[in-house]
């Protein structure tokens, strides 16, 4: 059984507004997703990963992954305009049998500990299907939003509730087929485990850490640095 990786990383990463997208930002001196493909180097049964980026930016993520000694493990593929788009792309490099395992992480969650993956793709070996999640820690409310604001429509009970983080895995054949049936009925979800659970499978969740935080706004590369130094 082999196990892949793919890393996202072709968004713009708009709401951070840093004039380049914010897997590019550096975090203690190394780009954001140069520490994403480190903790996954890290784990012993990875076999490769598989990073997807925009054309136009290629060459550089090409450079860093060298400068930084990955480059064997690593391919680069191109990314599309949508996270699914991306994910595909790298799926459809990826040659794998129905029995491997696929992992997906988000290049922008640099804090992923190898801890973490590991309990992941045993998850995976054990389910077919497992994902990061985190239980929530705050009282969640179903809102309808309106002209004049959103107002609340129903008490969701905490202990229904996980936060997705990831990385999220699957076995190879499992996943490709879930992303086929997404591709033909036109669903677009904001992770994997969503067009998993629609293809009917059952999705199990291996418990996260406040500290996976997924770069998204400003103040979070601060909080990253917070945790990296405890780390
Ligand atoms: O935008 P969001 O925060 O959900 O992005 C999560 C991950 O998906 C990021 O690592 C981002 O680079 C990646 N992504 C991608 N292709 C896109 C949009 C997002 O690879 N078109």
């Amino acid at each position: 059984m082999q196990v892949f990786v793919i890393l996202p990383a072709a968004g713009l990463g708009t709401r951070m507004a840093a004039g380049q997208p914010k897997q590019f930002l550096e975090l203690a001196g190394v780009p954001i997703l140069i520490h994403s493909l480190r903790a996954f180097a890290q784990v012993p049964q990875v076999t490769a990963i598989y990073v997807a980026v925009r054309a136009s930016e290629q060459e550089r993520v090409e450079a860093q992954i060298k400068e930084h000694g990955f480059a064997k493990r690593v391919r680069i593929v191109t990314g599309g305009d949508t996270r699914q788009e991306s994910v595909a792309n790298a799926l459809k490099a990826i040659a794998c049998s129905d029995e491997d395992i696929v992992l997906v992480h988000d290049a922008v969650r640099p804090l992923i500990d190898a801890a973490t993956i590991s309990r992941t793709i045993e998850a995976v070996e054990k389910h077919n299907a497992a994902i990061v999640g985190l239980p929530a820690i705050d009282t969640i409310k179903q809102v309808e939003r309106t002209a004049a604001g959103a107002i609340i429509t129903a008490t969701i009970p905490r202990e229904y509730i996980v936060q997705a983080q990831t990385p999220q895995g699957f076995r190879c054949g499992l996943l490709k087929r879930a992303f086929a049936e997404a591709l033909s009925d036109g669903f677009v979800g904001t992770d994997e485990a969503s067009i998993v659970e629609r293809a009917g499978a059952q999705v199990f969740v291996v418990p996260g850490s406040a500290a996976n935080i997924k770069i998204t706004q400003p103040g979070d590369l601060e909080l990253a640095e917070f945790y990296l130094s405890r780390q």
